[in-house]
Protein backbone atom coordinates (compact mmCIF):
# COMPACT_ATOMS: atom_id res chain seq x y z
CA UNK A 1 0.00 0.00 0.00
CA UNK A 2 1.08 3.77 -0.30
CA UNK A 3 3.10 5.37 2.13
CA UNK A 4 1.42 7.10 5.17
CA UNK A 5 1.97 10.86 4.34
CA UNK A 6 -0.63 12.84 3.73
CA UNK A 7 0.10 16.35 1.85
CA UNK A 8 -2.37 19.00 2.71
CA UNK A 9 -3.04 21.43 -0.31
CA UNK A 10 -4.45 24.59 0.99
CA UNK A 11 -6.64 26.92 -1.96
CA UNK A 12 -7.68 29.10 0.87
CA UNK A 13 -6.34 32.04 -1.54
CA UNK A 14 -7.85 30.78 -4.78
CA UNK A 15 -11.22 28.86 -3.86
CA UNK A 16 -11.49 30.21 -1.09
CA UNK A 17 -10.97 33.73 -2.60
CA UNK A 18 -13.51 32.71 -5.35
CA UNK A 19 -16.49 33.32 -2.69
CA UNK A 20 -18.28 36.12 -3.09
CA UNK A 21 -17.55 39.12 -0.89
CA UNK A 22 -14.19 37.30 0.03
CA UNK A 23 -11.74 39.07 -2.11
CA UNK A 24 -8.67 39.97 -0.48
CA UNK A 25 -6.32 42.47 -1.26
CA UNK A 26 -2.59 41.88 -2.05
CA UNK A 27 -1.55 42.48 1.72
CA UNK A 28 -4.09 40.75 3.05
CA UNK A 29 -3.09 37.71 0.44
CA UNK A 30 0.16 37.70 2.10
CA UNK A 31 -0.44 38.14 5.39
CA UNK A 32 -2.68 34.75 4.99
CA UNK A 33 0.46 33.03 3.28
CA UNK A 34 2.67 33.84 5.73
CA UNK A 35 -0.09 32.32 8.69
CA UNK A 36 -0.34 29.27 6.35
CA UNK A 37 3.56 28.65 6.25
CA UNK A 38 3.31 29.27 9.64
CA UNK A 39 0.63 26.27 9.72
CA UNK A 40 3.04 24.90 7.99
CA UNK A 41 0.51 23.15 4.66
CA UNK A 42 2.44 21.52 2.13
CA UNK A 43 1.15 23.36 -0.96
CA UNK A 44 -0.59 26.75 -0.99
CA UNK A 45 -1.88 27.45 -4.50
CA UNK A 46 -2.29 31.23 -4.50
CA UNK A 47 -4.31 32.06 -6.98
CA UNK A 48 -5.32 31.78 -10.68
CA UNK A 49 -2.89 34.26 -12.25
CA UNK A 50 -4.39 34.63 -15.59
CA UNK A 51 -8.08 36.75 -13.97
CA UNK A 52 -5.98 39.74 -13.31
CA UNK A 53 -2.76 42.05 -13.01
CA UNK A 54 -3.63 41.82 -9.23
CA UNK A 55 -3.95 38.15 -9.06
CA UNK A 56 -0.97 37.66 -10.73
CA UNK A 57 0.83 40.08 -8.73
CA UNK A 58 -0.14 38.63 -5.71
CA UNK A 59 0.72 34.84 -6.74
CA UNK A 60 4.10 36.26 -8.04
CA UNK A 61 4.71 38.21 -4.63
CA UNK A 62 3.13 34.74 -2.39
CA UNK A 63 6.06 32.71 -4.99
CA UNK A 64 9.02 35.48 -3.88
CA UNK A 65 8.38 35.48 -0.67
CA UNK A 66 6.82 32.39 1.19
CA UNK A 67 9.36 29.82 2.06
CA UNK A 68 8.80 26.31 2.78
CA UNK A 69 5.35 25.09 0.98
CA UNK A 70 5.51 24.73 -2.77
CA UNK A 71 3.11 27.55 -4.33
CA UNK A 72 0.99 26.58 -7.15
CA UNK A 73 -1.50 28.60 -9.60
CA UNK A 74 -3.93 28.05 -11.44
CA UNK A 75 -4.64 27.58 -15.14
CA UNK A 76 -7.16 26.39 -17.48
CA UNK A 77 -5.67 23.75 -20.16
CA UNK A 78 -5.41 27.09 -22.49
CA UNK A 79 -1.80 28.49 -23.32
CA UNK A 80 -2.12 31.93 -22.04
CA UNK A 81 -3.53 30.35 -18.77
CA UNK A 82 -0.30 28.06 -18.40
CA UNK A 83 2.20 30.90 -19.26
CA UNK A 84 0.90 33.05 -16.95
CA UNK A 85 0.74 30.82 -14.17
CA UNK A 86 4.60 29.84 -15.23
CA UNK A 87 5.86 33.19 -15.05
CA UNK A 88 3.87 34.10 -11.68
CA UNK A 89 4.96 31.22 -9.71
CA UNK A 90 8.72 31.26 -11.29
CA UNK A 91 10.18 33.44 -8.23
CA UNK A 92 9.79 29.73 -6.07
CA UNK A 93 11.98 28.11 -8.31
CA UNK A 94 11.91 24.04 -7.56
CA UNK A 95 8.95 25.28 -5.31
CA UNK A 96 6.91 25.96 -8.01
CA UNK A 97 4.00 23.97 -9.60
CA UNK A 98 1.57 24.98 -12.08
CA UNK A 99 -2.08 23.03 -11.62
CA UNK A 100 -3.74 22.87 -14.98
CA UNK A 101 -7.48 21.74 -15.25
CA UNK A 102 -10.05 20.46 -17.84
CA UNK A 103 -13.40 19.66 -17.57
CA UNK A 104 -14.11 15.92 -18.28
CA UNK A 105 -17.76 15.06 -18.03
CA UNK A 106 -20.07 14.40 -20.48
CA UNK A 107 -22.39 17.47 -19.42
CA UNK A 108 -19.29 19.90 -19.08
CA UNK A 109 -18.37 18.05 -22.41
CA UNK A 110 -21.24 18.77 -24.59
CA UNK A 111 -23.17 22.02 -23.12
CA UNK A 112 -20.32 23.98 -21.95
CA UNK A 113 -16.83 22.61 -24.16
CA UNK A 114 -18.62 21.36 -27.33
CA UNK A 115 -15.87 18.71 -27.13
CA UNK A 116 -15.76 14.99 -27.97
CA UNK A 117 -14.01 12.47 -25.48
CA UNK A 118 -10.62 12.34 -28.02
CA UNK A 119 -10.65 16.16 -28.14
CA UNK A 120 -10.65 16.33 -24.13
CA UNK A 121 -7.60 14.05 -24.28
CA UNK A 122 -5.58 16.01 -26.32
CA UNK A 123 -6.05 19.25 -24.91
CA UNK A 124 -5.05 18.10 -21.45
CA UNK A 125 -2.06 16.10 -22.71
CA UNK A 126 -0.89 19.42 -24.47
CA UNK A 127 -1.90 21.30 -21.72
CA UNK A 128 0.55 19.61 -19.26
CA UNK A 129 3.47 19.25 -21.75
CA UNK A 130 3.14 23.04 -21.68
CA UNK A 131 3.27 23.52 -18.36
CA UNK A 132 5.67 21.10 -17.92
CA UNK A 133 8.29 23.35 -19.94
CA UNK A 134 7.99 25.51 -16.96
CA UNK A 135 8.43 23.30 -13.61
CA UNK A 136 8.41 19.78 -13.28
CA UNK A 137 5.50 19.75 -10.10
CA UNK A 138 2.34 19.93 -12.59
CA UNK A 139 -1.12 18.41 -10.92
CA UNK A 140 -3.92 18.16 -13.28
CA UNK A 141 -7.50 18.21 -12.48
CA UNK A 142 -10.31 16.85 -14.86
CA UNK A 143 -13.11 19.03 -13.48
CA UNK A 144 -16.27 17.59 -12.37
CA UNK A 145 -14.86 14.14 -12.24
CA UNK A 146 -16.75 12.24 -9.72
CA UNK A 147 -19.73 12.92 -12.17
CA UNK A 148 -17.21 11.84 -14.86
CA UNK A 149 -17.47 7.93 -16.52
CA UNK A 150 -14.90 5.75 -14.84
CA UNK A 151 -13.69 4.31 -17.40
CA UNK A 152 -13.08 7.76 -19.59
CA UNK A 153 -11.47 9.51 -15.82
CA UNK A 154 -8.92 6.11 -15.99
CA UNK A 155 -8.00 7.12 -19.84
CA UNK A 156 -7.70 10.60 -18.98
CA UNK A 157 -5.35 9.75 -15.88
CA UNK A 158 -3.35 7.58 -17.70
CA UNK A 159 -2.77 10.08 -20.65
CA UNK A 160 -2.15 13.21 -18.39
CA UNK A 161 0.46 10.94 -16.28
CA UNK A 162 1.76 10.14 -19.49
CA UNK A 163 2.36 13.95 -20.52
CA UNK A 164 3.93 14.65 -17.54
CA UNK A 165 1.79 15.36 -14.30
CA UNK A 166 3.05 14.48 -11.17
CA UNK A 167 -0.72 14.94 -9.30
CA UNK A 168 -4.10 13.90 -10.23
CA UNK A 169 -6.79 15.74 -9.08
CA UNK A 170 -10.02 14.65 -8.62
CA UNK A 171 -12.51 16.94 -8.15
CA UNK A 172 -16.18 16.91 -6.68
CA UNK A 173 -16.62 19.71 -8.39
CA UNK A 174 -20.35 20.41 -8.13
CA UNK A 175 -20.64 18.32 -4.41
CA UNK A 176 -22.29 15.79 -5.98
CA UNK A 177 -20.81 12.92 -4.16
CA UNK A 178 -21.41 10.48 -1.43
CA UNK A 179 -18.57 9.08 0.88
CA UNK A 180 -18.77 5.32 -0.34
CA UNK A 181 -19.15 6.52 -4.02
CA UNK A 182 -16.44 8.52 -4.06
CA UNK A 183 -14.27 5.98 -2.11
CA UNK A 184 -15.01 3.56 -4.77
CA UNK A 185 -14.11 5.68 -7.58
CA UNK A 186 -10.77 6.48 -5.83
CA UNK A 187 -9.97 2.97 -5.22
CA UNK A 188 -10.83 1.80 -8.98
CA UNK A 189 -8.85 4.96 -10.63
CA UNK A 190 -5.92 3.36 -8.05
CA UNK A 191 -6.18 -0.38 -9.05
CA UNK A 192 -6.39 0.66 -12.92
CA UNK A 193 -3.57 3.47 -12.56
CA UNK A 194 -0.25 1.94 -12.19
CA UNK A 195 1.45 4.79 -11.29
CA UNK A 196 -0.69 5.60 -8.26
CA UNK A 197 0.47 2.02 -7.01
CA UNK A 198 4.00 2.93 -7.82
CA UNK A 199 3.90 6.78 -6.18
CA UNK A 200 5.15 7.88 -9.62
CA UNK A 201 1.77 9.97 -9.85
CA UNK A 202 -0.29 11.34 -6.31
CA UNK A 203 -4.04 11.07 -6.49
CA UNK A 204 -5.77 14.48 -4.70
CA UNK A 205 -9.20 14.79 -3.80
CA UNK A 206 -11.07 18.36 -4.08
CA UNK A 207 -14.29 18.20 -2.56
CA UNK A 208 -17.12 20.72 -2.11
CA UNK A 209 -19.51 21.01 0.06
CA UNK A 210 -23.10 21.07 -1.55
CA UNK A 211 -24.40 18.40 0.58
CA UNK A 212 -22.39 19.25 3.41
CA UNK A 213 -19.91 16.21 2.82
CA UNK A 214 -16.90 17.59 1.35
CA UNK A 215 -14.70 16.30 4.51
CA UNK A 216 -16.54 13.18 4.71
CA UNK A 217 -15.89 12.75 0.81
CA UNK A 218 -12.53 13.68 1.16
CA UNK A 219 -11.29 11.29 4.31
CA UNK A 220 -13.19 8.66 2.56
CA UNK A 221 -10.88 9.03 -0.65
CA UNK A 222 -7.33 8.68 1.71
CA UNK A 223 -8.83 5.36 2.40
CA UNK A 224 -8.64 4.15 -0.96
CA UNK A 225 -5.46 5.74 -1.85
CA UNK A 226 -5.34 9.20 -1.94
CA UNK A 227 -2.72 10.68 -0.85
CA UNK A 228 -3.33 14.72 -1.59
CA UNK A 229 -6.60 16.86 0.21
CA UNK A 230 -6.86 20.02 -1.57
CA UNK A 231 -8.87 22.34 1.27
CA UNK A 232 -9.69 25.60 3.03
CA UNK A 233 -9.11 27.40 6.33
CA UNK A 234 -12.83 27.46 8.04
CA UNK A 235 -14.23 26.14 4.42
CA UNK A 236 -14.58 28.91 2.71
CA UNK A 237 -15.03 28.66 -1.37
CA UNK A 238 -17.26 28.56 -4.28
CA UNK A 239 -21.16 28.14 -3.08
CA UNK A 240 -21.12 25.63 -0.09
CA UNK A 241 -17.45 26.23 0.49
CA UNK A 242 -14.75 23.25 -0.24
CA UNK A 243 -13.75 21.04 2.43
CA UNK A 244 -12.56 22.21 5.94
CA UNK A 245 -8.93 22.15 6.42
CA UNK A 246 -9.08 21.98 10.69
CA UNK A 247 -11.65 19.59 10.10
CA UNK A 248 -9.69 17.13 8.00
CA UNK A 249 -6.52 17.45 9.76
CA UNK A 250 -7.87 16.92 13.27
CA UNK A 251 -10.11 14.06 12.02
CA UNK A 252 -6.61 12.34 10.92
CA UNK A 253 -4.83 13.20 13.99
CA UNK A 254 -7.71 12.38 16.10
CA UNK A 255 -9.06 9.13 15.06
CA UNK A 256 -5.47 8.22 14.00
CA UNK A 257 -6.82 4.35 15.22
CA UNK A 258 -9.25 4.98 12.23
CA UNK A 259 -6.88 5.83 9.72
CA UNK A 260 -4.33 3.47 10.33
CA UNK A 261 -1.76 6.20 11.09
CA UNK A 262 -2.06 8.35 8.20
CA UNK A 263 0.25 11.58 8.76
CA UNK A 264 0.10 15.39 8.06
CA UNK A 265 2.40 17.69 8.67
CA UNK A 266 0.24 20.48 9.78
CA UNK A 267 1.39 22.65 13.10
CA UNK A 268 -2.53 22.06 14.18
CA UNK A 269 -1.55 24.91 17.52
CA UNK A 270 -1.51 27.33 14.36
CA UNK A 271 -5.23 26.40 13.82
CA UNK A 272 -7.09 28.78 15.37
CA UNK A 273 -4.94 31.80 14.44
CA UNK A 274 -4.93 31.10 10.95
CA UNK A 275 -8.93 30.21 10.99
CA UNK A 276 -9.21 34.09 12.87
CA UNK A 277 -6.78 35.38 9.82
CA UNK A 278 -8.94 34.63 7.34
CA UNK A 279 -11.64 35.35 8.71
CA UNK A 280 -11.06 38.73 9.28
CA UNK A 281 -8.78 38.82 5.73
CA UNK A 282 -11.83 37.36 3.94
CA UNK A 283 -14.98 39.27 6.27
CA UNK A 284 -16.15 35.82 6.15
CA UNK A 285 -17.67 35.14 9.71
CA UNK A 286 -17.13 31.68 11.46
CA UNK A 287 -20.37 29.97 12.49
CA UNK A 288 -20.27 29.84 16.51
CA UNK A 289 -20.81 26.07 16.40
CA UNK A 290 -18.18 24.97 13.62
CA UNK A 291 -15.94 22.47 14.33
CA UNK A 292 -12.60 22.87 15.60
CA UNK A 293 -12.80 27.00 15.35
CA UNK A 294 -16.31 28.01 16.00
CA UNK A 295 -16.65 29.87 19.67
CA UNK A 296 -18.51 27.17 20.54
CA UNK A 297 -16.44 24.23 19.69
CA UNK A 298 -15.15 23.96 23.65
CA UNK A 299 -17.88 25.42 25.35
CA UNK A 300 -19.42 22.97 27.95
CA UNK A 301 -23.05 24.39 28.91
CA UNK A 302 -24.44 21.79 30.85
CA UNK A 303 -24.33 20.97 34.53
CA UNK A 304 -23.60 17.27 33.61
CA UNK A 305 -20.76 18.04 30.86
CA UNK A 306 -18.93 20.96 33.04
CA UNK A 307 -19.03 18.16 36.10
CA UNK A 308 -17.65 15.54 33.75
CA UNK A 309 -14.67 17.92 32.65
CA UNK A 310 -13.75 18.58 35.75
CA UNK A 311 -13.23 14.69 36.95
CA UNK A 312 -12.03 14.15 33.54
CA UNK A 313 -11.23 15.82 30.72
CA UNK A 314 -11.48 13.45 28.13
CA UNK A 315 -15.07 12.50 29.05
CA UNK A 316 -16.71 15.07 26.98
CA UNK A 317 -13.33 16.63 24.97
CA UNK A 318 -11.92 14.40 22.30
CA UNK A 319 -9.39 17.00 21.29
CA UNK A 320 -7.64 19.27 23.88
CA UNK A 321 -8.49 23.11 22.75
CA UNK A 322 -5.18 23.65 23.41
CA UNK A 323 -4.09 21.33 20.87
CA UNK A 324 -5.36 23.40 18.42
CA UNK A 325 -4.57 27.09 19.40
CA UNK A 326 -6.97 27.60 21.89
CA UNK A 327 -6.15 28.69 25.40
CA UNK A 328 -4.88 30.81 27.24
CA UNK A 329 -3.36 34.43 26.48
CA UNK A 330 -0.28 36.17 27.73
CA UNK A 331 -1.05 39.05 30.35
CA UNK A 332 -2.44 42.01 28.44
CA UNK A 333 -0.99 45.29 27.52
CA UNK A 334 -1.95 48.45 29.36
CA UNK A 335 -2.44 52.15 28.42
CA UNK A 336 1.24 52.07 30.19
CA UNK A 337 3.00 49.78 27.92
CA UNK A 338 5.65 51.42 25.47
CA UNK A 339 6.39 51.15 22.57
CA UNK A 340 8.79 48.13 22.93
CA UNK A 341 6.42 45.94 24.39
CA UNK A 342 4.00 46.35 22.33
CA UNK A 343 6.71 45.73 19.33
CA UNK A 344 7.46 42.60 21.58
CA UNK A 345 3.99 41.37 21.65
CA UNK A 346 3.55 41.67 17.48
CA UNK A 347 6.63 39.78 17.19
CA UNK A 348 5.51 36.87 19.68
CA UNK A 349 2.11 37.35 17.58
CA UNK A 350 4.07 36.39 14.16
CA UNK A 351 3.51 39.94 12.55
CA UNK A 352 6.16 40.97 9.92
CA UNK A 353 5.83 44.68 10.48
CA UNK A 354 7.62 47.23 9.37
CA UNK A 355 8.86 50.27 11.28
CA UNK A 356 5.93 52.52 9.60
CA UNK A 357 3.26 49.94 10.37
CA UNK A 358 4.73 49.41 14.16
CA UNK A 359 4.03 52.76 14.69
CA UNK A 360 0.35 53.26 13.22
CA UNK A 361 -0.28 50.57 15.49
CA UNK A 362 0.68 52.11 18.31
CA UNK A 363 -0.74 54.99 17.84
CA UNK A 364 -3.87 53.23 17.76
CA UNK A 365 -3.09 50.94 20.57
CA UNK A 366 -2.59 54.20 22.71
CA UNK A 367 -6.59 55.22 21.53
CA UNK A 368 -7.64 52.10 22.81
CA UNK A 369 -5.02 52.13 25.59
CA UNK A 370 -7.07 55.10 27.19
CA UNK A 371 -11.02 53.82 26.37
CA UNK A 372 -10.16 49.99 28.01
CA UNK A 373 -8.19 48.59 30.88
CA UNK A 374 -6.48 45.99 29.49
CA UNK A 375 -5.58 45.27 25.86
CA UNK A 376 -5.30 41.64 24.79
CA UNK A 377 -3.54 39.95 22.02
CA UNK A 378 -7.10 39.52 20.94
CA UNK A 379 -7.44 43.55 20.17
CA UNK A 380 -4.04 44.01 19.26
CA UNK A 381 -4.47 41.28 16.35
CA UNK A 382 -7.77 43.18 15.55
CA UNK A 383 -5.52 46.60 15.35
CA UNK A 384 -3.03 45.02 13.33
CA UNK A 385 -5.54 43.43 10.89
CA UNK A 386 -7.53 46.68 10.81
CA UNK A 387 -4.26 48.30 9.47
CA UNK A 388 -3.55 45.66 6.88
CA UNK A 389 -7.06 45.67 5.48
CA UNK A 390 -6.37 49.44 5.33
CA UNK A 391 -6.32 50.63 1.67
CA UNK A 392 -4.52 53.83 0.91
CA UNK A 393 -7.50 56.43 2.71
CA UNK A 394 -8.96 58.86 0.40
CA UNK A 395 -10.97 59.59 3.65
CA UNK A 396 -10.40 59.47 7.12
CA UNK A 397 -12.55 59.62 10.53
CA UNK A 398 -11.68 62.83 12.22
CA UNK A 399 -14.68 63.19 14.47
CA UNK A 400 -18.24 61.39 15.12
CA UNK A 401 -20.88 62.63 17.39
CA UNK A 402 -24.27 61.16 17.78
CA UNK A 403 -27.53 61.46 19.30
CA UNK A 404 -30.33 58.76 19.65
CA UNK A 405 -32.99 57.69 22.26
CA UNK A 406 -36.60 56.55 21.80
CA UNK A 407 -37.85 60.18 21.44
CA UNK A 408 -35.04 61.21 19.45
CA UNK A 409 -34.89 61.06 15.13
CA UNK A 410 -31.01 59.25 15.02
CA UNK A 411 -28.77 62.09 13.93
CA UNK A 412 -24.78 61.74 13.19
CA UNK A 413 -22.68 64.63 12.73
CA UNK A 414 -19.24 63.17 11.05
CA UNK A 415 -16.45 65.20 9.88
CA UNK A 416 -13.80 63.23 7.74
CA UNK A 417 -10.38 64.21 5.94
CA UNK A 418 -9.41 64.16 2.39
CA UNK A 419 -5.94 62.97 1.52
CA UNK A 420 -3.63 65.60 -0.23
CA UNK A 421 -3.55 64.14 -3.83
CA UNK A 422 -2.14 65.95 -6.97
CA UNK A 423 -5.11 67.80 -7.63
CA UNK A 424 -6.18 69.07 -4.09
CA UNK A 425 -4.63 69.64 -0.59
CA UNK A 426 -6.39 67.78 2.08
CA UNK A 427 -9.67 69.35 3.06
CA UNK A 428 -11.56 69.02 6.01
CA UNK A 429 -15.38 68.47 5.39
CA UNK A 430 -18.22 68.04 7.59
CA UNK A 431 -22.04 67.26 7.16
CA UNK A 432 -24.91 65.37 9.05
CA UNK A 433 -27.43 62.74 8.65
CA UNK A 434 -30.37 61.28 9.93
CA UNK A 435 -31.41 57.36 9.95
CA UNK A 436 -33.28 54.68 11.26
CA UNK A 437 -30.65 54.04 13.58
CA UNK A 438 -27.35 56.14 15.03
CA UNK A 439 -25.59 53.42 12.70
CA UNK A 440 -27.57 54.21 9.57
CA UNK A 441 -27.38 57.82 10.19
CA UNK A 442 -23.73 57.71 10.49
CA UNK A 443 -23.37 55.67 6.92
CA UNK A 444 -25.42 58.42 5.70
CA UNK A 445 -24.00 61.57 6.20
CA UNK A 446 -20.39 59.30 5.23
CA UNK A 447 -22.65 59.06 1.83
CA UNK A 448 -23.29 62.38 1.67
CA UNK A 449 -19.52 63.65 2.14
CA UNK A 450 -17.99 61.22 0.09
CA UNK A 451 -20.35 61.39 -2.56
CA UNK A 452 -21.15 57.43 -2.93
CA UNK A 453 -24.15 55.53 -2.18
CA UNK A 454 -23.90 52.21 -0.37
CA UNK A 455 -26.65 49.86 -0.13
CA UNK A 456 -25.56 47.90 2.93
CA UNK A 457 -25.71 43.74 2.58
CA UNK A 458 -24.26 42.57 5.55
CA UNK A 459 -23.37 43.72 8.75
CA UNK A 460 -21.76 41.55 11.72
CA UNK A 461 -20.49 42.80 14.92
CA UNK A 462 -18.52 40.90 17.25
CA UNK A 463 -16.77 41.31 20.44
CA UNK A 464 -12.77 40.50 20.09
CA UNK A 465 -12.08 40.46 23.46
CA UNK A 466 -13.72 39.71 27.25
CA UNK A 467 -15.29 41.93 29.44
CA UNK A 468 -18.09 44.76 29.08
CA UNK A 469 -15.17 46.88 27.07
CA UNK A 470 -14.08 44.73 24.74
CA UNK A 471 -13.28 45.75 21.31
CA UNK A 472 -16.25 45.86 18.87
CA UNK A 473 -15.37 44.53 15.32
CA UNK A 474 -17.61 45.27 12.84
CA UNK A 475 -17.69 44.05 9.31
CA UNK A 476 -19.59 44.98 6.31
CA UNK A 477 -20.57 44.21 3.14
CA UNK A 478 -21.73 46.87 0.58
CA UNK A 479 -23.38 47.46 -2.92
CA UNK A 480 -21.49 50.26 -4.64
CA UNK A 481 -23.66 49.30 -7.55
CA UNK A 482 -20.32 48.41 -9.63
CA UNK A 483 -21.67 44.81 -9.53
CA UNK A 484 -19.47 43.69 -7.02
CA UNK A 485 -19.59 43.78 -2.68
CA UNK A 486 -17.64 45.60 -1.00
CA UNK A 487 -15.84 44.50 2.37
CA UNK A 488 -15.24 47.16 4.74
CA UNK A 489 -14.01 46.14 8.78
CA UNK A 490 -13.64 48.44 11.74
CA UNK A 491 -12.44 47.91 15.63
CA UNK A 492 -13.31 50.19 18.39
CA UNK A 493 -14.53 50.13 21.80
CA UNK A 494 -17.81 52.19 20.43
CA UNK A 495 -19.91 50.16 18.22
CA UNK A 496 -21.23 52.89 16.41
CA UNK A 497 -17.28 54.37 15.73
CA UNK A 498 -16.64 50.93 14.87
CA UNK A 499 -19.42 50.51 12.32
CA UNK A 500 -18.23 54.19 10.90
CA UNK A 501 -14.86 52.81 10.52
CA UNK A 502 -15.93 49.98 9.08
CA UNK A 503 -17.75 51.56 6.19
CA UNK A 504 -14.95 54.02 5.46
CA UNK A 505 -12.44 51.31 5.04
CA UNK A 506 -15.39 49.75 2.40
CA UNK A 507 -15.54 53.12 0.62
CA UNK A 508 -11.84 53.79 0.55
CA UNK A 509 -11.63 49.89 -0.70
CA UNK A 510 -14.49 50.81 -3.75
CA UNK A 511 -12.39 54.44 -4.21
CA UNK A 512 -8.88 52.88 -4.95
CA UNK A 513 -10.49 49.85 -7.31
CA UNK A 514 -12.62 52.59 -9.05
CA UNK A 515 -10.59 56.19 -9.33
CA UNK A 516 -13.46 57.79 -11.24
CA UNK A 517 -17.05 57.04 -9.57
CA UNK A 518 -19.93 58.45 -10.30
CA UNK A 519 -20.15 61.45 -8.52
CA UNK A 520 -23.75 61.14 -6.71
CA UNK A 521 -26.03 64.14 -5.28
CA UNK A 522 -26.21 63.87 -1.33
CA UNK A 523 -29.02 62.25 -0.37
CA UNK A 524 -31.12 64.14 1.88
O1 LIG B 1 -13.90 22.62 -8.01
C1 LIG B 1 -13.10 22.46 -8.95
O2 LIG B 1 -13.31 21.65 -9.85
C2 LIG B 1 -11.92 23.30 -8.98
C3 LIG B 1 -10.86 22.93 -9.97
C4 LIG B 1 -10.27 24.12 -10.60
C5 LIG B 1 -9.83 22.08 -9.30
O3 LIG B 1 -11.78 24.20 -8.18
ZN1 LIG C 1 -13.15 23.89 -6.43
Amino acid sequence: MKNNRIIIFDTTLRDGEQCPGASMNLREKLEVARQLARLKVDVIEAGFPVISDGDFASVQSIAKEIKGPIIAGLARCVPKDIDAAGEAIKPAGKRGRIHVFLATSKIHREFKLGKARDEIIRLAVEGVKRAKSYVDNVEFSPEDGSRTEPDFLVQVCKAAIAAGANTINVPDTVGWAIPQEYEALIARLYEEVPEFQSDKAVISVHCHNDLGLAVANSLAAVRAGARQIECTVNGIGERAGNAALEEIVMALKTRSDFYGGLQCGVNTREIVKSSRLVSRMSGLIVQRSKAIVGENAFAHASGIHQDGILKKRETYEIMDPQEVGWGKTDLPLTKHSGRAAVTARLKHLGFKMTETDVQAIFARFKEIGDKKKFVYDDDLTALVEGHITEMPETWSLDYLSVTSGTQTVPTATVRLKKSANKKASGEILQDAGIGDGPVDAALKAIDRLTRTRGRLMDYSLRAVSQGKDALGEVTLKVDFGNGGLVTGKGASTDVIEASARAYLNAVNRFLCDNPNPPDNEPQP
